[in-house]
C-alpha cells in the first residue's frame, strides 16, 4: 500500500483528504506543519507528499526545498490557492510533480495523486532492478537470476580455471560467445589471445588453413607462410563457432590436435605443438548429429567435456525485466539520456514475447526504444510494431473450417482483445486505446467474444 503524506495549516483540510485518499486505498499521514512533515518524512517512507502552499513559519516551497534536497525523486503535490499560482510554476521549476486549484474536485486529485505514486513506483521498481543488478545476477556483463542461469555462472566458476574443454550450445543469439569469453577471461589464460573462428562459410581448404595455418606454397595462392588459429591462440582460449558445420575431414584433425595438442601446418611436415584451451559452440543439436553420422561421436566426447547448454531467452522470462533495466541504462548512458523507465505496459510486452532471436534480438530492441522513446519513459511505441507476430497470438485455426472467413476473422479478433487487455492488466481503457478503438465498442466486442 502506498503511503501519501498530507501537509496543511487547515485542519479540516487534512482530516477531508485524509479520508478521501483512505477511501482511495492510500495509507495516509497528516502534519499541520512543514517541520512536522519533515520529521514524519525522516522516519518513513513515503511515496507521495501533498502539500498545501501558504503555511506559516515554513511555506510549500520551502519545504519542497527541504524534500528535494534528502528525496530528489519523491514525487511533491502542490495545493495551490487564489493568490498562489505563481509560486506554483516555482514550485514546478524546483521539481514539484504537479500542483493542484483548490478548490478541486476530488476525481482531479484522485487523477494527479495516481499519475504521482504510479510514476514514483515504476521509478523506484527500476532502481531496484539495477540495485540487484549490481549484485548477484550477474557474471561479468551477463545477466540472469532465473535457476539455468545461476547454474551457468556456477559452472564457469568451477571450471573456468581448469584446462577442459567446453561445449556451449543454444539458440542463436542466446549468448554463447558471451560465455565463451567469460570463461577465457576468467581464467589464469586471460592475459593471453581469445581467439574465435566461426566454422561455417568457409570451404573445407579455407577452414583446415585458417584452423592450422599453411606453409608457403601449399595451395595455389599460398603465397607465403600463415600461422593458423591454433598458433594465434597459444597459451590462451581457441572459439570454434558453429562446431556442427565442420565437414569431415577438418573433425579427423581436430580430434588429434584435441587429443594430441599437435599439428601441422598445410603443406607442411613439421609438427607443431601448442598450449590451446578449445571452446566450441553450436546451435544445433550436436548429439542428433551424432546419431545421423554427420558428426563423428570421438570428437563429440572430446568436446563435449563441460556442457553448457544455454536456454532460449523465453524459458526464462524472469530474467527479463534484469535484462530490461541492464539494457536500458547502457543504451542510456550511451545516448546521454538522463535515467529512464519503462511504461508497465511496455515492461509486460517485453516479458512476454517470444523473442525468437533470444537476447540479441532483445538487445535490439531496446537499443532502437531508448533512441525512439520521446521522454525519459519508454512505452509501447517505442518498441519495434513487427514484434508481436500471429504465432504469439496462438490463434485456434480450424483448417476445416477456414472456408468460412467470418468465423476465423472473429477469432482473430478475439486473440488480439485479450492480448491488449493482457498488455493493459485488464484495464478495459487501456486496452482500447491500444486496439485504437472507443471503449465502448470495447466493451461490445468483449460482449459478443464472452469475454466479460
Ligand atoms: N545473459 C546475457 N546478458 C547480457 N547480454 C547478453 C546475454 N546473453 C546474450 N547477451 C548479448 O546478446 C548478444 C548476442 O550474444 P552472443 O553473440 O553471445 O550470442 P550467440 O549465442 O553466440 O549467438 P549466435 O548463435 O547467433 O552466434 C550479445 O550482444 C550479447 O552481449
Ligand atoms: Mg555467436
Amino acid at each position: 500500500m502506498e503511503t501519501i503524506l498530507i501537509v496543511d495549516d487547515e485542519k479540516n483540510y487534512l482530516v477531508v483528504l485524509s479520508a478521501f485518499l483512505s477511501g482511495e486505498g492510500y495509507e495516509t499521514l497528516t502534519a499541520d506543519n512543514a517541520h512536522r512533515a519533515l520529521e514524519i518524512l525522516a522516519s518513513t517512507d513515503l511515496d507521495l507528499v501533498l502539500t498545501d502552499m501558504k503555511m506559516p513559519s515554513m511555506d510549500g516551497i520551502e519545504l519542497l526545498r527541504h524534500i528535494k534536497e534528502e528525496h530528489p525523486d519523491l514525487p511533491v503535490v502542490m495545493m495551490t490557492g487564489y493568490g498562489t499560482v505563481e509560486k506554483a510554476v516555482e514550485a514546478m521549476q524546483l521539481g514539484a510533480f504537479n500542483f493542484i486549484l483548490k478548490p478541486f474536485q476530488n476525481e482531479t486529485l484522485k487523477q494527479i495523486v495516481k499519475k504521482a505514486v504510479d510514476a514514483y513506483s515504476v521509478l523506484k521498481e527500476n532502481r531496484r532492478l539495477v540495485g540487484a543488478l549490481e549484485t548477484k545476477y550477474h557474471f561479468d556483463n551477463i545477466i540472469g537470476k532465473s535457476k539455468p542461469m545461476q547454474a551457468i555462472f556456477d559452472t564457469i566458476q568451477k571450471i573456468a580455471h581448469t584446462k577442459a574443454t567446453v561445449l556451449i550450445t543454444g539458440e542463436s543469439g542466446t549468448g554463447k560467445e558471451l560465455i565463451a569469453k567469460a570463461i577465457h577471461f576468467n581464467s589464469p589464460r586471460r592475459n593471453k589471445p581469445f581467439v574465435a573462428i566461426s566454422c561455417a562459410a568457409l570451404t573445407e581448404t579455407l577452414l583446415e588453413s585458417e584452423l592450422f595455418g599453411h606453409e608457403k606454397g601449399a595451395f595455389t595462392g599460398a603465397t607465403a607462410m600463415k600461422k593458423g588459429r591454433f598458433e594465434l591462440a597459444d597459451g590462451g582460449t581457441l572459439f570454434l563457432d558453429e562446431i556442427g558445420e565442420v565437414p569431415a575431414s577438418v573433425q579427423v584433425k581436430l580430434l588429434r590436435v584435441l587429443e594430441e595438442m599437435t599439428f601441422e601446418r598445410v603443406g607442411g611436415t613439421r609438427t607443431i605443438a601448442v598450449d590451446v584451451r578449445l571452446i566450441a559452440a553450436t546451435n544445433k543439436d550436436l548429439k542428433a548429429e551424432v546419431e545421423q553420422h554427420r558428426f563423428r561421436e570421438d570428437l563429440y566426447f572430446r568436446l563435449n567435456v563441460v556442457h553448457i547448454k544455454l536456454p532460449p531467452l523465453r524459458e526464462r522470462s524472469e530474467d527479463i525485466p534484469l535484462l530490461i533495466a541492464h539494457f536500458v541504462n547502457k543504451y542510456a548512458r550511451e545516448a546521454n539520456k538522463g535515467e529512464m523507465t519503462i511504461s508497465p505496459e511496455a515492461m509486460r510486452f517485453l516479458c512476454n514475447h517470444r523473442w525468437p532471436g533470444n537476447v540479441r534480438e532483445f538487445e535490439h530492441a531496446i537499443e532502437r526504444a531508448v533512441l525512439l522513446s520521446k521522454g525519459n519513459e519508454i512505452t509501447l511505441d517505442d518498441l519495434p510494431n513487427d514484434l508481436m507476430s500471429f504465432a504469439d497470438l496462438e490463434i485456434p485455426i480450424d483448417w476445416q473450417k477456414l472456408s468460412n472467413l467470418p468465423e476465423t476473422l472473429d477469432a482473430i479478433e478475439k486473440r488480439l482483445i485479450q492480448k491488449a487487455l493482457s498488455l493493459s492488466n485488464n484495464v478495459q481503457s487501456r486496452a482500447a486505446n491500444l486496439l485504437g478503438i472507443p471503449r465502448n465498442n470495447l466493451h461490445y466486442r468483449l460482449k459478443k467474444h464472452n469475454l466479460l
